[in-house]
């Protein structure tokens, strides 16, 4: 595997990354891992046989993983050398994100904060996974996966700023509107504890006040009619809805739906995570051509997207019903993909 492009590794990620390390040893930017999360359930594949016209018979169950441990600890104990290894295989620049839910995401937050050092940590990213959560006879349905941030070193990492659609909400300031579509108007002005605090003010078309900006750059935007005059006489910008990219997305993840079953992504598989899930990490972590890791690669959504995104990528999935699927799914990409199987 020396010279790999992309690579699918079917085996036990352990094993994989001791044997392999010399090879992957900081080549990753980015290392994204959605492993069993101590939910205590047996996962399985979902798929429709059909009868002899064609019509969905009966709905079959393979078994693909198990989630059940001893304890907290056994658990821990199965993680601790899988995510130091992982953060050896890291660039100096690189990042890894562990997605994980309520079960057992406190306690790996404390073992990456040994790992990385505590102040590594970048996020806790809270993704609504689904708007329908089941009834709770105690305590409140649960919503929410979340995802743990880590740079291999903060005072490298940057992150990407990525943007997600307007929604409802996010219009709700752009109340203004002239031939050029609707507008927010934002403040040039010092406000607050900042405009008492002795700043400068200076005279600009009459009014005087401690202006956030040079007396050019105001006069450069109202040459483009974007400056906006109250009847006060005070000034803002105006900012176009049309201009912008969207709403910078923050740690809370609420516009991603899960893997819908009649879509077209959908695979059967119990487990899987959306695409647009992963294009957003992907996008806010990496550069075209980076390398991406995937060690619990379940389907694939990771190979598929980075496929997508121009990127590289590395899988590795213990289960054969899993791996199956990945190579469906990226048989239909056009891609040189290596395959190796270990046997244990
Ligand atoms: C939650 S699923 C990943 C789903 C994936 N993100 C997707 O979108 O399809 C976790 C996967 O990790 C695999 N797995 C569990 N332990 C493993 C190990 N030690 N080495 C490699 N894969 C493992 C399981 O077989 C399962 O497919």
């Amino acid at each position: 595997m020396e010279n790999w492009q992309n690579h699918l590794h079917h085996g036990e990620c352990f094993k994989f990354m001791q044997e392999r390390f010399e090879v992957l040893k900081g080549r990753f930017r980015l290392i994204y891992i959605d492993p069993p999360f101590l939910t205590g359930a047996k996962y399985s594949l979902k798929t429709r046989s059909q009868d002899e016209v064609g019509i969905s018979a009966k709905v079959e169950d393979t078994p693909t993983y198990n989630d059940k441990w001893e304890s907290i600890e056994d658990y821990l104990s199965f993680m601790r050398p899988r995510l130091e290894l992982m953060r050896e295989l890291l660039t100096e620049h690189g990042s890894l994100w562990v997605h994980l839910d309520w079960h057992i995401s406190h306690y790996v937050k404390v073992l990456l904060d040994e790992i990385f050092g505590y102040t590594n940590f970048v996020n806790e990213i809270v993704w609504k996974r689904t708007n329908s959560p089941k009834a709770q006879s105690r305590g409140f349905g649960a919503q929410h996966d979340v995802i743990l941030l880590y740079a291999f070193d903060s005072q490298l990492f940057q992150l990407k700023q990525v943007y997600r659609n307007h929604d409802v909400i996010s219009k709700r300031p752009y109340s203004y509107e002239d031939k050029r579509g609707k507008f927010r108007l934002i403040e040039i002005e010092a406000q607050g504890i900042q405009r008492t605090e002795n700043r400068k003010q200076y005279e600009w078309r009459g009014r005087t006040a401690p202006y956030l900006y040079r007396r050019e750059t105001l006069d450069k935007w109202w040459d483009e009619d974007l400056i906006y005059r109250s009847r006060n006489g005070r000034y803002t910008k105006k900012q176009y809805l049309a201009d912008t990219l969207g709403v910078p997305v923050s740690d809370l993840w609420f516009d991603i739906p899960p893997v819908q079953g009649g879509s077209l992504e959908y695979t059967g598989f119990l487990t899987q995570k959306p695409e647009a899930l992963l294009e957003r990490v992907i996008q806010s972590a990496t550069d075209t051509g980076e390398i991406v890791g995937d060690f619990f690669a379940g389907t694939g959504t990771t190979a598929v997207v980075a496929q997508r995104l121009n990127r590289r990528w590395l899988l590795c999935e213990e289960a054969e019903s899993a791996v199956e699927i990945i190579k469906q799914r990226i048989q239909n990409l056009d891609m040189t993909v290596e395959y190796a199987s270990s046997s244990f």
